[in-house]
């Protein structure tokens, strides 16, 4: 990997976002190593329920070992050739294994709160964690999805920093969980998310298949009302 960075300036947001495609082919270029750490500590940055960051990341790089992803993920060939590939997990278990003290502490040290404040946050959270999923009176949803909610937005917001710095990203859901699981060596409790491709695409990007009208998609004060 190399160290030197890239001099381009950077793109917009909203240029990332008109520019973005799912890129289906990368080039073997590698991803210097100070934007992959400004691109990982952007998706960091992001928004967490109680700021609990379930939220974890393998980063694969080694060819020997994309080589090896790829077949978990379902033989697709930019999980080998893009030089990075980010795979988002989730960890159920994180916070009674050490995160709720280290949100704590880490509150404690940016003067967020008072020892009150700790103590509620610690209460309500393990209430959060410990009443039944779906059951009434039930605080936590589904822990799959919750944890899934909160680690996607970390991705996205790698995904949309490495689009602002110039890169292209290929976000990716076709994997075989156990496999990929197996290949990482990532325990039974983590859930895996999402798979984040990003490097320089080779040849021309995907065409722009569309989207949606806003009056499809997006309600006004009622469901099924549309936007004017
Ligand atoms: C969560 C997620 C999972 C996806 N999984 C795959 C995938 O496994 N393989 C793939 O080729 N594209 C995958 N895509 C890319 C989508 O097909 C693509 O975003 C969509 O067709 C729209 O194209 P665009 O992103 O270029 O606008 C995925 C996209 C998202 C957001």
């Amino acid at each position: 990997m190399t160290q030197a960075s890239d001099p381009s300036p950077e793109k917009t947001f909203s240029q990332a976002i008109e520019d973005r495609r799912a890129t289906p082919s990368f080039l073997p270029e590698p991803v210097p190593e100070n934007d992959l750490k400004k691109i990982l500590a952007a998706g960091l940055s992001a928004p967490s329920a109680y700021n609990l960051q379930p939220w974890r990341f393998v980063v694969v790089r080694e060819a020997e070992q994309r080589a090896r992803l790829r077949q978990a993920a379902m033989q697709q060939p930019k999980v080998e050739e893009a030089p990075v590939v980010i795979v988002a997990c989730a960890d159920l278990e994180g916070w009674r294994n050490g995160d709720l003290d280290e949100i704590i502490r880490l509150a404690q040290q940016h003067g967020y709160g008072d020892e009150a404040r700790y103590a509620s946050m610690r209460k309500n959270i393990a209430k959060f964690f410990g009443s039944t999923p779906g059951a009434a009176g039930g605080l936590a949803p589904d822990f799959a999805v919750w944890a899934n909610r909160q680690t996607m937005i970390a991705f996205t917001t790698m995904m949309w920093m490495a689009e602002v710095l110039g890169y292209d990203t290929a976000p990716m859901e076709g994997f075989y969980e156990d496999q990929v699981k197996a290949t990482l060596g990532i325990a039974a409790h983590v859930r895996v998310v999402a798979l984040l491709a990003v490097g320089h695409r080779k040849g021309e990007d995907k065409r722009f298949a569309g989207r949606f009208a806003m009056q499809r998609t997006v309600f006004a004060e009622k469901w099924g009302n549309p936007i004017p």
